[in-house]
């Protein structure tokens, strides 16, 4: 099951949709390189998620700067705590994160990567964030981070947001950005990687009432899983126990997809507390407090946050969508995406060359790119034609044949059923608009 990864690696990289980063130097480890479909798909993955999360009256959104102030990640225990811990074979000079070792490798004192036993370190925290300067000067004052999580622009931001847009409580600020991580071992594709992004939604809510909304996010995030096909059948939580939880968190699930390699997390779903901005409000001297109306008092908001990987869940998306089928014969690899991310919606095609049928077909080409993202194409069989779209997961594929110029219908073929109807060409972009609406995985 898991070489099903590998076929993924490699229909990315052959069908553009991910490449390696710096390919022709040999690669960076952990950095990937979105192509043409592979950015139009992460763009409708997060697309998906800001309308879910911010076509709302609570939910503000906001774009902040990856360089913060350095003290941010001393007040946020990033710099204290956000570590992992790092062991070294002294003979083969690998490095490994302890906790990734057996019970076995543990005792023997055994590397995972040359076999032989006795070589292994003392296990020491190795912090996870990367380091640079600021201005030409590469002296310790001028240290900046690169943020290891979308969040902290949040926190920093949350007076101004919440008095700019007249915020009450409970009101929540979301984001997508980049994030970047030093991972000890990077693994499986896009799934832990040094360069990634996060979209986060940090809910500030009254203290008392976190609970509450603790579980109503828990739901929320739940239910858009489906809306960008994760079926919930591949779904599963997981609470994290008291030695799990991250230095900010009272309480955690995560929201685990069943990739290939095993059930992992693809959210998280934390109750902060009043972790964060307490600890910006000691460090920066600023009042981070907001004036209840109701009880007349300066209180400090309590956060439920729920943090999402764009990268991890357009590898969720890539490796759901993945088929092999046998079709008259044949075999066919077919990316069943939800029509909603797929890269392409739909693809137009002349039956052949001439009569007239190229000019109709790129007249629907353009009628229709005003609402979905289509491509033409004039080249090969059509059968041909048909499989390459397929492999590229587009949902619809219409063809301009002899009896368009007769009655001004086309072939309208589905992906998943490969079922052709005719349809005219006035009602194309509503009969789409349907057939996408009630697309089932
Ligand atoms: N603000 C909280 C936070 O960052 P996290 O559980 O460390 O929480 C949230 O990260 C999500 O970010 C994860 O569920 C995962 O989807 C994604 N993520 C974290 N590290 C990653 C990495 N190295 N590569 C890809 N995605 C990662």
């Amino acid at each position: 099951m898991a070489d099903v990864v590998e076929k993924v690696v490699s229909l990315c990289k052959r069908r553009g949709f991910i490449f390696q980063s710096s390919e022709i130097y040999g690669g960076l480890n952990g950095c990937w390189d979105y192509g043409p479909l592979g950015v139009e798909l992460l763009r409708n993955i997060k697309e998906s998620w800001w309308k879910s999360m911010t076509h709302r009256e609570d939910v503000e959104g906001l774009d902040s700067s990856i360089l913060m102030h350095p003290d941010v990640w001393v007040a946020s225990g990033h710099v204290e705590n956000f570590t992992d811990p790092l062991i070294d074979c002294r003979n083969c000079k690998a490095r490994f994160r302890e906790d990734t070792l057996s019970d076995e490798q543990r005792q023997k004192g055994q590397c995972p990567n040359c076999g032989n036993k006795d070589v292994l370190t003392e296990t020491r925290a190795f912090n996870l964030m990367f380091k640079t300067h600021v201005g030409p000067v590469e002296e310790g004052a001028a240290a900046v981070y690169l943020r290891p999580e979308t969040a902290q622009g949040i926190f920093v931001n949350f007076l101004n947001v919440q008095s700019s847009m007249r915020k009450k409580l409970p009101f929540g600020i979301a984001q997508i950005g980049k994030a970047f991580r030093n991972e000890i071992n990077t693994k499986n594709f896009l799934f832990r990687t040094r360069e990634f992004e996060q979209m986060e939604m940090q809910y500030f809510v009254a203290p008392g009432t976190d609970e509450e909304w603790f579980d109503y996010w828990r739901q929320e995030r739940w239910k858009w899983y489906e809306s960008i096909g994760i079926p919930e059948s591949k779904l599963t939580w997981k609470q994290h126990g008291e030695n799990e939880l991250a230095h900010y968190a009272k309480a955690a699930f995560d929201v685990a997809y069943e990739f290939p390699f095993g059930s992992e997390e693809v959210e998280g779903i934390h109750n902060r507390g009043d972790f964060d901005l307490s600890q910006h409000e000691m460090h920066s001297k600023k009042g981070l407090r907001y004036f209840d109306e109701q009880s007349k008092e300066k209180i400090l908001a309590n956060v439920i946050e729920t943090s999402n990987g764009a990268s991890r869940t357009c590898m969720a998306c890539l490796v759901e969508a993945y088929r092999e089928e046998e079709v008259e014969g044949e075999q066919r690899i077919v990316m069943r995406f939800h029509p909603r991310i797929a890269p392409l919606t739909v693809a137009v095609f002349p039956l052949v060359k001439k009569d007239g049928m190229p000019d109709t077909a790129r007249k629907i080409t353009e009628d229709l790119r005003s609402e979905f993202r289509v491509v033409y194409d004039e080249s090969g069989a059509i059968g041909r034609r048909y499989r390459r779209m397929d492999e590229v997961g587009t949902p619809f594929c219409l063809t301009v044949d002899s009896e368009t110029a007769e009655n001004g219908t086309v072939t309208l073929r589905e992906r998943d059923s490969m079922l052709q109807t005719r349809v005219k060409i006035e009602e194309l972009s509503s009969q789409i608009r349907q057939k996408m609406a009630s697309w089932k995985p």
